[in-house]
């Protein structure tokens, strides 16, 4: 089969070889997927620039999720045959014409959802899913706070923030995104290039405090965050995307600008600061995983989600993709199709 490899840290360009490689074997529990194409993260730039602690070491097929026929099973795959279309979370090794994927962490999809919205349900709209539904409850007239919220786990978490009521703070870097924010119904998009979006929040919000926060960029947005958090609010952290190409002292002063945090402070102040990395949801919780993934697939069906797909590219476009989602141009999902 044909897979790009990941061979070389540093740029885009340089970064992958694609090649033909020996095709994956099956362990029991798991599907073969003839992919269509794969999906892009913003854990794949991490990995390019070295950055990314879960990425196998190099040569590395990396790779989240991919959409594509499940041609083989092996064990017991549940409902899972030869034939469905499925999209399909891969613990790496999804940039490939043939994909692995635990059945667990497989959703069978209508031939006619195109790859793109497909894509989204599986790391994005997943991750979103547990981070909005599964580690607290929010209710109507909440108000949440979305970082990055024009991106793909962004504009999944405003969809869900949008279903459920709430009012929605959400932060983006350029114009063009405050727009998108604009149409998705945000009611307080912020570029944070031009405003600082504490100073903001806390104009619009007066005494009233958020009850959540999504927060993917880490650093001192985390610790801002917390300030603006009220009692019985939870700050939910998935990610650093402002460590990525940084030198060692860039990346230690983001580290230490998250903060530091007693057990007392959260006692005292009855906020909570909740951790998400979902490949550790899989390793530990499959069932949970399985959860998420098959009520977005069942919202995307009832029309109450529907993914934006920000591009879909060809495969011998792949350093174009990545430099698109490096630069921060992409709104919504990232597919790659071969
Ligand atoms: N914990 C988990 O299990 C898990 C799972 C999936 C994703 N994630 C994390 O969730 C985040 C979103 O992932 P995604 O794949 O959907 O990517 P994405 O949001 O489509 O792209 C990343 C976006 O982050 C924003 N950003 C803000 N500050 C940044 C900075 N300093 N450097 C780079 N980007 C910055 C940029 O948008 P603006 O310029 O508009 O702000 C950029 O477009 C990532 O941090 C990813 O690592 C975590």
């Amino acid at each position: 089969m044909k897979a790009a490899v990941l061979t070389k840290f540093g740029s885009v360009e340089t970064a992958f070889e694609l090649k033909e490689v020996l095709n994956p074997t099956l362990n029991d529990g798991q599907v073969l997927i003839q992919a269509e194409g794969f999906g892009l993260n913003y854990a794949d730039i991490m990995a390019i620039q070295g950055d990314y602690k879960d990425c196998p070491p190099l040569p590395a097929i990396i790779g989240y999720d991919v959409v594509g026929k499940i041609i083989k099973t092996k064990g017991n795959c549940g409902n899972l045959k030869v034939g469905n279309r499925v999209t399909a979370m891969t613990r790496f090794g999804g940039y490939a014409e043939l994909a692995v994927s635990e059945s667990v962490a497989c959703a069978v999809i209508n031939d006619s959802l195109e790859v793109g919205k497909a894509m989204a349900l599986t790391t994005q709209y997943s991750t979103a899913y547990y981070c909005f539904n599964e580690v607290q409850n929010l209710y109507k007239g909440d108000k949440v706070l979305i970082h990055a919220a024009a991106g793909g786990v962004g504009t999944a978490l405003v969809q869900m923030a949008k279903d459920r009521g709430c009012e929605i703070f959400g932060t983006c870097g350029s114009d063009e995104k405050m727009e998108y924010l604009k149409s998705l119904g945000v009611h307080h998009p912020i570029n944070y290039r031009k405003d600082d979006f504490y100073e903001v929040i806390k104009k619009i919000n007066g005494d009233n405090k958020l009850d959540a926060i999504f927060d993917a960029v880490g650093g001192e947005s985390v610790k801002k965050g917390f300030k603006l958090l009220g009692a019985g609010g939870s700050l939910v952290v998935f990610g650093a995307a402002s460590i990525t190409g940084k030198n060692i002292i860039g990346k230690l002063k983001t580290v230490l600008g998250f903060g530091w945090y007693h057990p007392l402070k959260f006692i005292m102040s009855s906020k909570a600061m909740i951790g998400v990395n979902m490949l550790r949801i899989g390793d530990s919780k499959p069932q949970v995983l399985k959860r998420c993934l098959e009520n977005v697939v069942k919202q995307v069906e009832d029309k109450t989600l529907d993914p934006t797909v920000a591009k879909v590219f060809k495969i011998d476009e792949l350093a174009g993709a990545h430099q698109y989602l490096k630069d921060r141009k992409s709104i919504g999902k990232i597919t790659v199709v071969w």
